[in-house]
């Protein structure tokens, strides 16, 4: 039988954590979708590891989910990373081209890329990717793909994606000891934007926005790259939160009125429609107009388009972005959202989903598996170009001994 490939993913994010197990195969999205595995999210506040031994095993619960299902018991994962430590700017680099006549190699790319990374960071931070956006040989500007010009000297620029040291080896940590190795670390929001967006839009102009529960991560492609990502400490949660607080009810009911009965445009919702809630305790119910929660709905769904155009205002390419808004993660589900957002930014809109899948598909149907889907293609991708490196190691994780820690 010929040897197939596999990769295990973990989307850490603010509500749950979800596992997935590919299979790399020769079809187009490059893989088949053989584990899926699930867990409440605990630990995790605004994107970032607060608690360790909640997250441990939320991301342990979601991986031997993911090993059941797949009957692969892997050692090593793909994780994203999110939080407001992460944060963005755009670097410079060079190197001569060692063999002028033979044009420029790998090797020369790799090095313009290290002497853009030479860049003075505080020593709590690190470097979590550094995408090149375009090149310049000798006097050829605005070049894409450099292998094989002639000349002497390579620049380029670069968008350089850092973090907070000690967020980061959080994370890793909780990883390892719920039992694998961290292979890669990935930014959520950028993997949710690598599972959803069209190439005519990352080559246009395009804001990809992944609204979790706990934040929101911007990543704008311009010329078919990230030229500028940041986070904004919104999400779901905090829609719910404000219902919560306006109507008085424990955060699991709003969650449900939410999800059951939430909008973002109350003119969309009929003025007469009542929802009858369970409140506090032996609290009396509480009636609700629909209508209201859609105006609660709405205002914080306007302040985060407000503080979406800040931020595309902050990146200074608002000129640049003629396929608009593309919104994913889960808090994108909420009805009426588009809409809002296509009022308050005046750009076009459209809410995604994950393309492309095979497999056991089912569960990922859904803006809130975007990220975990985008973890597989950048693997998928990132294997083609290179083996998988083993940044940190991991204690041996036994299925047996765990469920063992679980009986009486
Ligand atoms: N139908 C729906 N309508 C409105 N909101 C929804 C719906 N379904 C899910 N959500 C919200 O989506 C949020 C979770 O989204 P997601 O799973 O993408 O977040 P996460 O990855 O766990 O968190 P983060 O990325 O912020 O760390 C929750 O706040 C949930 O209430
Ligand atoms: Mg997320």
């Amino acid at each position: 039988m010929p040897e197939t490939k596999t990769l295990t993913v973990v989307d850490v994010g603010s509500t749950k954590v979800l596992a997935l197990v590919g299979e790399l195969d020769d079809s187009e999205i490059g893989f088949t979708v053989i584990g899926v595995g699930r867990a409440p999210s605990q630990g995790v506040r605004r994107g970032q590891v607060v608690n360790l031994a909640q997250a441990t095993s939320a991301i342990r619960e979601a991986l031997i989910g993911a090993q059941i299902s797949s009957g692969v018991r892997q050692t090593e994962a793909i994780l994203s990373i999110n939080g407001a430590s992460v944060s963005s700017r755009n670097v410079n680099g060079t190197a001569p081209i060692s063999r002028g006549y033979q044009g420029v190699t790998q090797q020369d790319v790799n090095r313009a890329l290290e002497s853009a990374q030479a860049v003075n960071l505080p020593s709590d931070r690190d470097i979590l990717h550094v995408i090149p956006r375009r090149f310049r040989v000798d006097d050829q500007d605005g070049v894409r793909n450099p292998l094989g010009m002639l000349g002497f000297r390579l620049e380029v620029e670069a968008h350089l994606i850092t973090i907070s040291e000690v967020v980061e080896q959080n994370l890793i940590k909780c990883a390892s000891d719920a039992g694998v190795a961290v292979s890669e670390l990935v930014f959520a929001p950028l993997a949710a934007a690598e599972a959803v967006l069209t190439p005519a839009e990352r080559e246009m102009g395009v804001v990809a926005v992944d609204i979790g529960g706990g934040v929101s991560g911007i990543t704008i492609f311009i010329e078919g790259e990230a030229w500028y990502t940041s986070v904004i400490e919104v999400g779901g949660i905090h829609f719910t939160n404000d219902l919560a607080q306006v109507f008085s009810l424990p955060f699991e009911t709003a969650e449900r009125l939410k999800i059951d009965f939430g909008h973002a445009n109350p003119n969309e919702v009929p003025v007469e429609q009542i929802c009858d809630l369970a409140g506090f305790g032996d609290e009396p119910r509480v009636r609700v107009r629909r209508r209201d929660v859609a105006e609660v709905l709405n205002a914080r769904a306007e302040e985060l388009f407000e503080l979406i155009i800040n931020e595309i205002a902050r990146s200074g390419y608002d000129g640049l972005l003629p396929a608009g808004l593309v919104l994913t993660g889960g808090a994108a589900l909420l009805p009426g959202l588009r809409e809002c957002a296509r009022r308050i930014t005046e750009r076009p809109v459209r809410v995604a989903y994950p393309q492309g899948l095979h497999g056991l598909v089912d569960a990922l149907q859904t803006p809130a598996a975007s990220s975990a889907v985008g973890l597989l293609r950048w693997g998928t991708r990132e294997l083609a170009r290179r083996p998988a490196r083993k940044r940190y190691p991991g204690e041996h994780f036994s299925l047996r001994e765990w469920l063992r820690k679980l009986l009486p």
